[in-house]
């Protein structure tokens, strides 16, 4: 897909601000610090459109970025951050179930899971939920320049293996630092819009 052109449009904290267009959207989910808003960079060719920080759980909002006139990524606030009193995690996690369950826009959701370590409790809840609620997702393992290259199916497995990854799931090794992955995401949202 060609990048012509990439905006930042809201940080939204509920329905009535989602924009109204019917665009497609995209959603990114992961654990706080993980790369969500630096695999968005990375997709749209911008250093800092979506904002990245190495403070976990800077994204509190839905933040919606349009791409030319053809799609919506949606930065969702990261889950699994400690620091957050337990009244605003809930909150959160209302937010953006409703967001999950309800939108129709929604396309599918991209799990962001960082290659280096074993699946999370929480990322592994969230992977069974987007199951159990069949929503469509691709499952990305990120930081992969972290990992040497022949170590990396290895580690690709015991996140297959922990996640109990369904067949049909596209998963992929991607890296925001050096671009692997990019096209071959870019090919599986665009099928996915098609459907
Ligand atoms: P929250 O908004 O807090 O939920 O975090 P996030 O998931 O959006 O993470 P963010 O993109 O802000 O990245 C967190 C940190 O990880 C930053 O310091 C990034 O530079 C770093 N990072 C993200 N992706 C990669 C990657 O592919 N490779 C490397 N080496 N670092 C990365
Ligand atoms: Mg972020």
């Amino acid at each position: 897909m060609k990048v012509n052109q990439a905006e930042f449009i809201i940080s939204a904290v509920g329905p009535d601000q989602y924009p109204n267009d019917g665009l497609p959207e995209i959603a990114l989910a992961g654990r706080s610090n993980v790369g969500k808003s630096s695999l968005i960079n990375k997709m749209i060719n911008r250093k800092n459109l979506a904002r990245t920080s190495s403070q976990p759980g800077k994204t509190q909002t839905l933040n919606y970025y349009r791409i030319n006139t053809d799609l919506y990524f949606v930065d969702l606030p990261g889950y699994g951050y400690a620091k957050v009193s337990k009244s605003r995690r809930q909150e959160w996690g209302e937010m953006i179930e409703r967001y999950l369950l309800e939108r129709e826009q929604l396309k599918v959701v991209l799990q962001i899971i960082d290659l280096r370590h074993p699946p999370t409790k929480d990322d592994q809840a969230m992977y069974e939920w987007l199951v159990y609620e069949q929503i469509p997702r691709i499952v990305i393992t990120t930081k992969a320049d972290k990992i040497s290259k022949n170590k990396r199916n290895k580690h690709l497995k015991v996140i297959k293996d922990t996640l109990h990854l369904e067949k049909e799931d596209p998963i992929l090794l991607f890296s925001s630092e050096e671009g692997l992955g990019k096209d071959e995401l870019w090919g599986l949202i665009q099928n996915q819009i098609a459907k």
